[in-house]
């Protein structure tokens, strides 16, 4: 048996699942790695890399796959990929709930990256997290690089500049990412979220916390945020309504699982932002934050704000997006492994939450 590491498909797909680092310690520990030709090309990585590391590369992904215990890619493998794979071959990689279905009809066994748990011992493989990261950060370059201003103050002989000023909305991994960002980028950062326990945190990083008064934390299951109600919804965007036309750069990364963003800044916030202003919504994927969000599309309002709506933020950072997702999975992947074979403890709780195709069906654990 073998690993095999796959070439992502999607041409917007930049990342790889295994890095020449992690590749090298599954060789150490005994282990056959064989990844597709050019696998990490667009990360940076060149095949030399995967060779000295200590794997073999193969040609397609069908010749990577042919015989392997377990195939690794970011996103699933296509139609014609799966169809090689053995019943019983271990896959690890994001695996939205509709692909589930395919998979576990061809006797796969899936762990799905998005199922780790948000608990301590889950951070090592906490891809949600890693991923969240590389986004936040890459929001605020995304912005600030469309501004017609600098953000940071600068005294100068050609005269003064003011420091630029940032929004946050939403301070869960990618917010406080973006506020960690933005500060180093010497803006004056304002950050609001529903859960008040991260208002320290917002503070920690130097930016300011916009108190709403008569909003309660809404914190739910897991440590995730809960729907408010429709008088605490109204407040929030009263004060939004303040916050936002005074912002240069709105990043907004406001998220309820499985729900759709909540709307935290409207059309006419946006109507009454200064021309050149920036809006960057890293919940587009789920509807956005902002009413005038379109996913993967660039709005330019009539009092010329720019509203960005990027897809998948953290495949245009890939080297550091794979180094870091690599690692998460090699982690998973040590769990699966045992005397060269795989072999699932389904009594482990990371193991039980992100196997979601077993014998054949999907679980819903
Ligand atoms: P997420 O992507 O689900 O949401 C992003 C942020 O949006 C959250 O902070 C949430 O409170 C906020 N939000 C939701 N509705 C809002 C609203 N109406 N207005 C303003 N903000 C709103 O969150 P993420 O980043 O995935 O983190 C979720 C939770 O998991 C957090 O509590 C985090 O601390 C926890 N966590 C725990 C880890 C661990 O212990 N292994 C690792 C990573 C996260």
């Amino acid at each position: 048996m073998h690993i095999a590491v796959l070439k992502e498909f999607q041409q917007s797909e930049r990342r790889v699942a295994q890095t020449p680092e992690t590749v090298a310690r599954l060789v150490k520990a005994g282990v056959r790695v064989v990844v597709e030709r050019e696998c990490g090309i667009a990360a940076g990585l060149d095949d030399a890399e995967w060779l000295a590391a200590g794997a073999t590369v193969a040609a397609s992904a069908e010749e990577a796959v042919t015989g392997a215990g377990v195939v690794l890619c970011v996103q699933p493998p296509k139609e014609e990929v799966l169809a090689k794979l053995a019943r019983g071959t271990l896959l690890i990689s994001f695996l939205p709930s509709a692909s589930r279905e395919a998979v576990a009809a061809k006797g796969i066994d899936a762990l799905a990256m998005e199922k780790v748990p948000r608990t301590t011992r889950g951070q090592a493989v906490d891809a949600l997290s890693s991923q969240a990261t590389v986004a936040g950060y890459q929001s605020v370059l995304l912005g600030a690089g469309r501004l017609p201003r600098l953000l940071p103050m600068m005294t100068t002989a050609a005269g003064t500049l003011k420091p630029g000023r940032v929004l946050v909305l939403g301070a869960g991994v990618a917010g406080l990412q973006a506020i960690a960002t933005a500060h180093r980028l010497g803006a004056q950062v304002h950050a609001f979220d529903v859960r008040a326990a991260v208002k320290e945190q917002v503070q920690s990083l130097g930016a300011k916390f916009v108190d709403i008064e008569g909003v309660q934390s809404a914190e739910g299951a897991g440590g995730y945020a809960k729907e408010v109600g429709q008088d605490e919804q109204a407040r929030i965007l009263a004060t939004l309504g303040k916050a936002v036309p005074l912002a240069d750069l709105v990043i907004c990364t406001a998220q309820i699982p499985n729900r759709p963003a909540p709307r935290l800044v409207t059309a006419a916030m946006v109507a009454a932002m200064r021309r050149g202003s920036v809006i960057v919504d890293l919940a587009a994927e789920t509807g956005g934050n902002c009413e005038l969000t379109r996913l993967g599309e660039e709005v330019v309002t009539a009092n010329g704000v720019l509203v960005l709506g990027p897809k998948n933020l953290a495949a245009t950072m890939p080297l550091h997006a794979s180094m870091m997702f690599g690692k998460n999975v090699l982690t998973l992947l040590l769990l699966c492994l045992k005397d060269g074979a795989v072999s699932l403890d389904l009594k482990d709780e990371l193991i039980a939450a992100m196997l979601v195709t077993h014998a054949g069906a999907v679980r819903h654990p």
